[in-house]
C-alpha cells in the first residue's frame, strides 16, 4: 500500500524532528524557568502526582491515547473526525497507563528492588517483553476489536503486525531512553516522555485501524 508507506515515512520524519528539538532543549542555557508556561506545567504535574497518582495517571493515559488517535485520524485524512474512536482510544489509555502500569511498576520493584546493573538489565528486558511485545500486541488487538473487527480476526491481525511494531518500539524507545540519560534535563522528562508517548500512540492507532472498512 503506497499510501501507508508515505504516512509511515512522514511519521518517521516528525519523530526525528521532535528528537532534534529535544536535544536542543537539553542545552543547559535552556533550563526550565520556574515562572514560564512549561515551568508551571511541570509544577502542576508534580503536585498532581503527589496529591493523586491514580487520577493523574488515568488522565494522562486518556489524554495521550486520545491525542494520539486524533493525530492518526489526521494522518489517515479521515473526512470527519470520529469522537467515538477517540473515546475508545482514551479508554484503553486509562486501562493500560492509568491502571495496569502503576501496579506493574510496584510489582516489579517489589520482586527486584536491587539497583545493581544486572538487575536493571533484567528489569529492562522484562519491561520490553511484557510491554513492548505483549502489551502492544494486546493493545492492537483490543483497539481493532473496539473498532468493530471480530475478536479472532483482531488477534490474527495483531499477530501479523507485532514484529514490525516491536522493531519500531525497540528503535524509538531505545533512542528516547538514551536521550533521556544523555541529553534531556530531568525537569523536561515528564513532558518529553508524554510527547514521545503521544507519537507512539499515534503510530499504534494508525497500525490498529489500518485497512478497516470505513
Ligand atoms: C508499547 O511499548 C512501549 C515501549 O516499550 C511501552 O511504553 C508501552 O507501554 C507499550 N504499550 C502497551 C499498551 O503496553
Amino acid at each position: 500500500m503506497p499510501g501507508r508507506r508515505i504516512s509511515q515515512g512522514s511519521m518517521a520524519t516528525w519523530f526525528a524532528l521532535a528528537m532534534a528539538a529535544m536535544v536542543m532543549m537539553g542545552e543547559p542555557s535552556h533550563a526550565l524557568p520556574s515562572n514560564s508556561f512549561l515551568g508551571n506545567l511541570a509544577n502542576l504535574y508534580h503536585k498532581s502526582v503527589a496529591v493523586s497518582p491514580l487520577a493523574t495517571h488515568c488522565l494522562q493515559g486518556a489524554g495521550i491515547a486520545g491525542l494520539g488517535d486524533l493525530c492518526s485520524q489526521f494522518i489517515e485524512k479521515e473526512k470527519r473526525v470520529s469522537s467515538g474512536r477517540i473515546a475508545r482510544a482514551s479508554a484503553t489509555g486509562v486501562f493500560y497507563n492509568g491502571l495496569l502500569l502503576p501496579y506493574y511498576y510496584d510489582a516489579i520493584q517489589g520482586v527486584f528492588p536491587s539497583r545493581k546493573p544486572v538487575f536493571v538489565l533484567i528489569k529492562v528486558l522484562i519491561d520490553s517483553f511484557l510491554w513492548g511485545f505483549f502489551g502492544n500486541f494486546s493493545l492492537v488487538a483490543v483497539r481493532r476489536y473496539l473498532e468493530g473487527s471480530p475478536a479472532v480476526e483482531s488477534v490474527r491481525y495483531a499477530q501479523s503486525v507485532i514484529w514490525p511494531v516491536f522493531k519500531s518500539d525497540f528503535t524509538v524507545w531505545t533512542t528516547y531512553n538514551a536521550l533521556c540519560y544523555g541529553a534531556i534535563p530531568r525537569e523536561y522528562q515528564p513532558l518529553s516522555t508524554a510527547v514521545v508517548s503521544a507519537m507512539w500512540s499515534t503510530y499504534i492507532s494508525f497500525i490498529s485501524t489500518s485497512g478497516l472498512p470505513k
